[in-house]
């Protein structure tokens, strides 16, 4: 803060240096004017460019060079002309006499010698305009002490006044800088206007002259609408590069004059975190007539410690404090590729998914019950007994295809002994004597799928034709209770046209499995396709209530369990 405040001083002390002494400094200058009271000191230098030279001073249409005795009240030190003290007497033009090698050149200054005011401790024409600004800390600086330094080049106290009164220290709102030309002023008043006077004491030849003076200090009143807002940054990140260059800016627009922004990192400003970055500032005024103060800094090259801390741009302000920060983030390659690239992954997967499931839906089930089989397990029965009632054309010995070896042999084998499914299978299962009519009705209700094995009509005859009973309880378990049918086509049927309505409908809204194996060995197990087929087909296992499992015989060709039932 303190390197910030040294700095905005130099600055107004180079603004009032330009302001007074710029004759000097311009070649066009014809003739540079100087003021001093009367009895004080004065240094007087000779507006040129040149660094090499040889200088004579002279008094305007004398011939005659001033002296270089350190003793005499008017004396040339160095390149310096010297008045110690000024008298009245001393106004008027001198020349300074420039000798290069091969030139030379003469230029005029002119020196004004005022006397104090009545009763008072300045000369109005000799003021200093400075101005500060209500509630803010505000500064007031003595200007041109810069020749007046002891041997040691240090130059001696410097005591304040107002209105020619001492006692200003007596508000400690008022504090000098120890060893700089400044006064501060804290929370500055409207009633701070007005003359300032600083006097400090110049040794010469063992004699002690009053050097003097007077700032006439304007007060001006903050404008507290105008807060500073920031305009860059407002707590973003930026992408940049490891290793790459980058300027780091904050810039405040406020209708208050001297504000200065300034980067902290990691609780410290900016360039003693990284001696390499050099802080710079600068003021503007903005198209709004506001004003524009930034501070701005360099990184070269971007490391790894960059990325860790945020970067506090902060102001103060009359009536407080604002803070914004940036960070710097690693650039990330391309996000925009990396969604579309995500999204047809996406889609790739999901119709892959969908693929293998459409091809291995029948496994993926069958193994997604078995695996599941003991989460699945429900206690509560759905009141059927039998997994399937199997419908098949019986004593078809005429037959190349041999439904009662299916129905009565493979069935059972597989589904049964293998599978753990309960079958009913009419001719193996009813009891002699029964009713058949009754028996397929109660018995269908109880189950939970049919399975009906058809075979070719030219072949054989048609499975239900002489029973119109059965036929019925089919039709009558397909409308009311929505059994779900099987059909297996030993071989294939080329016309339906034959089958009975139900049939027909069964076999046109579900299809039917048909039955490609021999009776061998290989086809006996439940592996096959067309096993597989049925088994998916079958209700899950887990439908099957435990205590119903125990009380059925799986593999038995016993006919006593419907009785048990009742
Ligand atoms: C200045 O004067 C000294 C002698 O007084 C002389 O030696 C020197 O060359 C002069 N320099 C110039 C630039 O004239
Ligand atoms: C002083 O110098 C000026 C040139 O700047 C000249 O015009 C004028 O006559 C001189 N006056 C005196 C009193 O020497
Ligand atoms: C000065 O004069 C000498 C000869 O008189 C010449 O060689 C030299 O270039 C001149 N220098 C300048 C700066 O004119
Ligand atoms: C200031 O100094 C000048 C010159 O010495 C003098 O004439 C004048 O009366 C003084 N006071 C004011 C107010 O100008
Ligand atoms: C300058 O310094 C020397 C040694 O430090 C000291 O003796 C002398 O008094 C000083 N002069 C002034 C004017 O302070
Ligand atoms: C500054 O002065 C004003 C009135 O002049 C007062 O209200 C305010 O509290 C003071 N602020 C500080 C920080 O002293
Ligand atoms: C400053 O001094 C001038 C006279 O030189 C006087 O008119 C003015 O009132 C003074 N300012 C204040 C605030 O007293
Ligand atoms: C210097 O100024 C002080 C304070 O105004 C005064 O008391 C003292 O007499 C002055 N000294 C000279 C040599 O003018
Ligand atoms: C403020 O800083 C940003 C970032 O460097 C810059 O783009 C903008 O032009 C600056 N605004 C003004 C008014 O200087
Ligand atoms: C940040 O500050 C802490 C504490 O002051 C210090 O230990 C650490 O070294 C700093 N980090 C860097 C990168 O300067
Ligand atoms: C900051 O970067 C700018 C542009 O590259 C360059 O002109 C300037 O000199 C740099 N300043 C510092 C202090 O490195
Ligand atoms: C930015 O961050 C600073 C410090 O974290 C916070 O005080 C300020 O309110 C924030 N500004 C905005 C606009 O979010």
């Amino acid at each position: 803060m303190k390197t910030k405040q040294n700095m905005k001083s130099l600055l107004w002390f180079i603004c009032y240096l330009m302001l007074f002494v710029s004759p000097y400094s311009t070649e066009g200058c014809k003739t540079c004017r100087h003021f001093v009271l009367k009895g004080e000191p004065v240094a007087i230098s000779c507006p040129t460019f040149y660094t090499d030279y040889n200088l004579t001073w002279y008094r305007n249409g004398s011939d005659i060079p001033v002296s270089t005795e350190r003793h005499s009240r008017v004396h040339q030190r160095e390149n310096f002309l010297w008045f110690i003290p000024a008298n009245l007497e001393d106004s008027g033009f001198y020349a300074c006499n420039i000798r290069k090698a091969n030139s030379s050149d003469k230029k005029y200054v002119q020196l004004s010698v005022f006397k104090n005011d009545n009763d008072l401790c300045f000369n109005e024409t000799t003021r200093f305009d400075q101005k500060v600004f209500t509630l803010t800390a505000g500064k007031i600086t003595c200007p041109l002490l810069e020749y007046f330094k002891d041997e040691n080049n240090t130059a001696s106290e410097i005591q304040w006044y107002k209105e020619c009164k001492p006692g200003l220290l007596e508000d400690t709102r008022f504090q000098p800088l120890k060893g700089e030309p400044y006064l501060t002023i804290k929370n500055v008043t409207l009633q701070d206007k007005g003359n300032y006077t600083c006097l400090t004491t110049y040794m010469h030849m063992g004699k002690f002259y009053n050097v003097s003076r007077t700032i006439n200090l304007d007060v001006e009143e903050t404008p507290v609408k105008k807060k500073p807002e920031f305009i860059y940054p407002n707590n973003n990140t930026i992408k940049v590069d490891f290793g790459s260059h980058v300027v780091i800016d904050c810039n405040v627009s406020s209708g208050i004059d001297g504000l200065t922004p300034y980067w902290q990192v990691n609780n410290s400003d900016v360039d003693s975190f990284d001696n390499t970055y050099k802080e710079e500032f600068y003021e503007k005024q903005s198209s709004h007539g506001l004003l524009i103060a930034g501070a701005k800094f360099n990184i070269s090259k971007v490391t790894s410690k960059d990325y860790l801390y945020k970067f506090f741009c902060h102001v103060f302000y009359p009536h407080g404090h604002a803070t914004v920060y940036i960070k710097l983030e690693h650039p990330v390659p391309n996000i925009h590729g990396y969604l579309i690239g995500g999204g047809v992954s996406l889609v790739f997967v999901i119709v892959l998914a969908v693929l293998i499931y459409k091809l291995f839906k029948i496994d993926i089930v069958l193994w997604y019950r078995k695996s599941c089989h003991i989460f699945l397990f429900k206690k509560v029965s759905d009141g059927k007994l039998y997994d399937a009632y199997v419908l098949y054309p019986k004593n078809q010995v005429s037959c190349i295809y041999s439904p009662d070896i299916f129905a009565l042999k493979m069935l059972p084998e597989v589904l049964e002994r293998q599978c753990g499914y309960n079958l009913f299978i009419l001719g193996r299962d009813d009891l002699p004597g029964e009713a058949v009519i009754n028996v397929v009705d109660e018995t269908i209700h109880r189950s939970r799928r049919i399975i009906i094995v058809l075979i070719p009509e030219s072949s054989c005859y048609n499975v239900l034709e002489d029973t119109s009973e059965q036929q019925l309880a089919v039709y009558n378990a397909l409308i009311r209770d929505g059994i779900k049918v099987i059909l297996i086509e030993l071989s294939k049927i080329k016309d339906y046209a034959s089958m009975p309505e139900s049939i027909r409908y069964v076999k046109e809204k579900h299809g039917a499995i048909r039955w490609k194996g021999d009776f061998s060995e290989r086809s006996h197990s439940a592996n096959t396709k067309f096993w597989k087929n049925v088994r998916y087909q079958m209700p899950s296992r887990a439908n099957i209530a435990f205590s119903e499992q125990h009380l059925l015989p799986k593999t038995s060709s016993s006919p006593q369990t419907p009785v048990l039932e009742r």
